[in-house]
């Protein structure tokens, strides 16, 4: 089993009879996924799942996971989900795969928020390698692009196939960001960026991450609880 698989699947191990959970995006979720199935038809587990992304979605119904919407969840028990970066402090960058805004808003309602990554993405500081993604209304991308660049960043249209530009599954367009230097103030970044109108949400994640559950090609997960 590679590292990737082991995370996704030691974090589907987080999930008790009875909860409601966030269903995250990625890669590394979809082995979490596999792994929950497994569970529901093993243990009998009662489950529901609100997920992030049609993606998820598709794959959660595939997989016989019960779902519900958000009109049926006010908070949610545990929500597993996957990152591109995270820091010491636990703040990640996230959306490479462009579920941003619908994880942002599973993680703000979480109570615990599991986190699956393999080690190469524990990172000493945001964005120095992973370009930070913003998710941007089509009409506002000019100016959105124009105050990125105030902040120091470069940004760039996220495309699609066939030369058109990266639709989100909310409508939008993502902006992947460089800076030069990574990100060295990154709650103040997160901030600075949420505030320009026309933004929709950035892939910075501050403080919404409780366990991270790391994979290494060798031997076990290892475990990392926030304030350890
Ligand atoms: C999607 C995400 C993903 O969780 C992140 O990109 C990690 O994906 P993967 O597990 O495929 O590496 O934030 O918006």
């Amino acid at each position: 089993m590679d590292a990737k698989e082991k995370a996704g699947r030691r974090a589907a191990e987080f999930v008790e009879d009875g909860m409601t959970l966030g269903l995250g995006t990625g890669s590394t979720v979809h082995f979490s996924l596999l792994r929950l199935a497994e569970r529901i038809r093993e243990e009998g587990l009662s489950v529901r799942g609100v997920p992030t992304s049609v993606d998820t979605q598709d794959k959660a119904q595939g997989l016989g996971i019960p779902l519900v919407g958000l009109d049926e969840a006010e908070h949610l028990d545990l929500t597993i989900d996957g990152a591109d970066e995270v820091d010491p402090d636990f703040h990640m960058i996230k959306g490479g795969g462009g579920a941003l805004l619908r994880e942002k808003v599973i993680a703000s309602i979480s109570r615990r928020e599991v986190i699956a990554v393999v080690s190469a993405k524990l990172v000493d500081r945001l964005g120095r390698d992973f370009l930070l993604p913003v998710e941007v209304t089509p009409f506002a991308l000019p100016v959105v692009s124009r105050a990125l660049e105030a902040l120091g960043c470069q940004p760039s249209m996220r495309m699609a196939e066939m030369d058109d530009p990266y639709e989100t599954d909310n409508g939008n367009r993502i902006l992947d960001c460089r800076f030069p230097d990574g990100i060295a103030d990154a709650p103040g970044t997160e901030r600075r960026i949420g505030m320009l109108p026309g933004v929709v949400e950035s892939g910075l994640f501050i403080g919404l991450a409780d366990v991270v559950v790391v994979g290494r090609a060798e031997g076990d997960c290892e475990i990392l609880e926030r304030g350890d």
